[in-house]
């Protein structure tokens, strides 16, 4: 498709900032709280990129790209976060979405990003662009009932309330955590950092922050947390919202699970910000003796920038292994190519193969790659969705590099 000559797609600056929020109001509805309008001195926001694409100078699309890091086998790795992605209603169709996606991502990578995530509205916008579903954020329902069955924790791990010293311990128990999985935010960066003023203080975001503890005084050790928001209301109605529940242990998990419960006269609903849904289950919910839950699952995407900087970055079994593979997709010729992966003492390495043909090895599709490496699906199973191609001799150590861990994230942006 051609476009007109009056189109230019380039990184927003701040007089674009009306146009982008009508844009982005139309497109996601208008908030019954919409955010104060920017000050020129502190926009954009700290690790946010705008863009937009302009006709004639009027803006008629825009996104937002922000910067952080996400654990995938066991490094934190550079992302690019895709958001706000809307074109105007009467541009629509008319071909802007790609070369603005691809601005954007050329700036990601060139910055160092190897990876890019989003949450999309319709997964189909963006598998074109080489994105795939690889696990899903979810609001996890879970009715009082089942949390009144759940079994008491060993004697010595209890809750408390967090303070402001306990925000340490906290991200603690959070990077325990999120470096064993893959896809969680690192949350080294702004606005995903896990502030004491944000947590604990009269300002919090929270009613409170809920440790799991074993021991007393110097020896305490936190084992769990769940952030909390009371809302309004006593009848069984009323929902208890937790924004994070995490667990390093079955009993963590228990004392947590059973401090919400105790609302069960208060409230009816325990809502959870979880992810994983029944196949790669969040471990806190194995605790749970009734699976009574339902989910609303918000699928979350992923795409390499890098096919040598994501895999090799990346932490895995400790095997020896010599793997040749290629991407070969059209619709994403930034990915495209033919490489060796070598695997030894945990560590891998990607070189380009220039000898390779056609056919002579496995072979991935941009969403094959995404699903694979992330350790959401099988290589045979991205076969049969036409992610994977080529010989098959090396599917198994394919998979036994890639699918160790689970798919998880836990903030939605
Ligand atoms: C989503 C949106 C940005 C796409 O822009 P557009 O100009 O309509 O996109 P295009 O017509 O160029 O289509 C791009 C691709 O998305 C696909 N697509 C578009 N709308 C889709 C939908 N609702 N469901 C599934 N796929 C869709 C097209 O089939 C096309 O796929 P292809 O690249 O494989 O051919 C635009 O429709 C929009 O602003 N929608 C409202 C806001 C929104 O949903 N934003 C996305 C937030 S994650």
């Amino acid at each position: 498709m051609s476009l007109a000559t009056s189109i230019e797609f380039r990184r927003a600056a701040f007089a674009d900032v009306p146009a982008s929020r009508r844009l982005g109001a139309e497109a996601f509805g208008v908030s019954p709280h919409p955010a104060p309008d920017p000050d020129p001195d502190s926009w954009p926001s700290p690790n946010v990129r705008p863009w937009v694409a302009t006709d004639d100078g009027e803006v008629v699309a825009g996104l937002g790209v922000r910067s952080f890091t996400s654990w995938f086998h066991g490094a934190r790795v550079p992302t690019a976060g895709f958001a706000g992605v809307t074109v105007a209603a009467e541009h629509r169709g008319s071909g802007l979405l790609r070369p603005l996606m691809e601005a954007a991502l050329a700036e990601a990578r060139d910055r160092g990003d190897v990876v890019s995530t989003l949450y999309p509205s319709s997964a189909g916008i963006y598998r074109g662009l080489g994105y795939e579903v690889v696990g899903a954020f979810e609001d996890v329902r879970v009715p009082m009932a089942a949390l009144a069955a759940v079994a008491r924790p060993a004697a010595g791990v209890r809750a408390r309330r967090a303070t402001a010293a306990d925000v340490p311990a906290v991200r603690q128990v959070y990077e325990a955590w999120a470096s064993a999985q893959n896809g969680p935010l690192s949350r080294g960066e702004t606005p995903f950092t896990m502030e004491a003023d944000g947590m604990t203080g009269p300002d919090s975001d929270y009613t409170g922050v809920s440790l799991a503890v074993r021991g007393e005084g110097a020896d305490e050790e936190t084992l769990g947390f769940a952030s909390w928001s009371r809302g309004p209301g006593y009848d069984r109605t009323n929902t208890i919202e937790v924004d994070d529940l995490v667990a390093l242990t079955p009993d963590a998990a228990r004392v947590l699970f059973r401090l919400l419960g105790s609302f069960g006269s208060v409230a009816g609903w325990v809502q959870v910000c979880t992810s994983g849904g029944w196949a790669g289950v969040d471990v806190s919910r194995l605790v749970l003796p009734d699976h009574a839950a339902t989910s609303v699952p918000r699928p979350y995407m992923l795409r390499l920038l890098d096919v040598p900087g994501a895999l090799g970055a990346s932490r895995v079994p400790p095997v020896t292994a010599r793997v040749p593979f290629a991407v070969a997709d059209p619709r994403t010729p930034d990915l495209e190519g033919a490489w060796t992966l070598e695997a030894a003492d945990g560590a891998v390495r990607v070189t380009p193969d220039d000898r390779a043909t056609p056919g002579d090895r496995l072979t991935f599709t941009s969403a094959g790659l995404a699903v694979t490496w992330a350790g959401a699906q099988s290589t045979a199973n991205a076969r049969l969705a036409g992610g994977a191609d080529g010989p098959t001799g090396h599917d198994a150590l394919w998979d036994a590099l890639w699918g160790g861990r689970q798919v998880h994230v836990r903030d939605y942006f």
